[in-house]
């Protein structure tokens, strides 16, 4: 997808933590915006055939940052103009950070930790497929993971929702009216 002038058209990818909502938050923007959706979590799934967690138990976290850089690279380059949904870690590598810019808008679903403990318990963390990235363990460590990540999150972001008070759909409501006609266009590079 290109605008008239042959410039890429901006797509938009959601980036935060785990349990934030970037998947459902992503199908239902798509919708609104008549785009394509992308899960990146997914696409890996696809790509390697098996889940996220069967990768970091047979491969480890490093091959994992591996397959996500380049399952990144391919869907930057052949969905321009897609909604992204982002691993919650896609951030750590500046390259991936600089292949986000390049897709378009970049949006941050800031949550706090105690609405994503909770939404986690509620859709069973242990069986889900939500590997620990630390030995503390997929719940404790998350205050850990946000002071981590935050700042980067918060760097990167054209837009944030606070979205502890907000479903989904109400998410998805706000980053369209701050999207508009679609006009996006950077100012600067952070
Ligand atoms: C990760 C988040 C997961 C998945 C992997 C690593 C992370 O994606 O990419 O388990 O480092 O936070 P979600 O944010 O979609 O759960």
């Amino acid at each position: 997808m290109s605008r008239a002038n042959g410039e890429r058209t901006p797509g938009i990818s959601l980036i935060g933590l785990r349990g934030s909502g970037k998947t459902t938050v992503g199908e239902r923007l798509a919708r609104a915006l008549d785009r394509d959706f992308i899960d990146l979590d997914l696409l890996i799934t696809l790509s390697e055939r098996r889940s996220i967690r069967s990768i970091f138990d047979e491969s480890g976290e490093s091959d994992f940052r591996d397959i996500e850089e380049n399952a990144l690279s391919t869907l930057i380059e052949h969905a321009p103009g897609s909604i992204v949904a982002t691993g919650g870690g896609a951030i750590l590598r500046a390259s991936n950070r600089s292949r986000l810019r390049r897709h378009g808008a970049i949006v941050w679903l800031s949550t706090g930790i105690d609405t994503i403990r909770r939404r986690l318990k509620a859709h069973g963390v242990e069986v889900d497929d939500r590997p620990p990235l630390t030995p503390l363990g997929t719940l404790d460590e998350l205050e850990a993971i946000l002071a981590e990540r935050a700042p980067l999150y918060q760097e990167l972001a054209d837009f944030t929702v606070a979205t502890d008070d907000l479903d989904a759909e109400g998410i998805a409501r706000e980053i369209a009216a701050w999207w508009g006609d679609g006009s996006f266009r950077r100012e600067s590079n952070p």
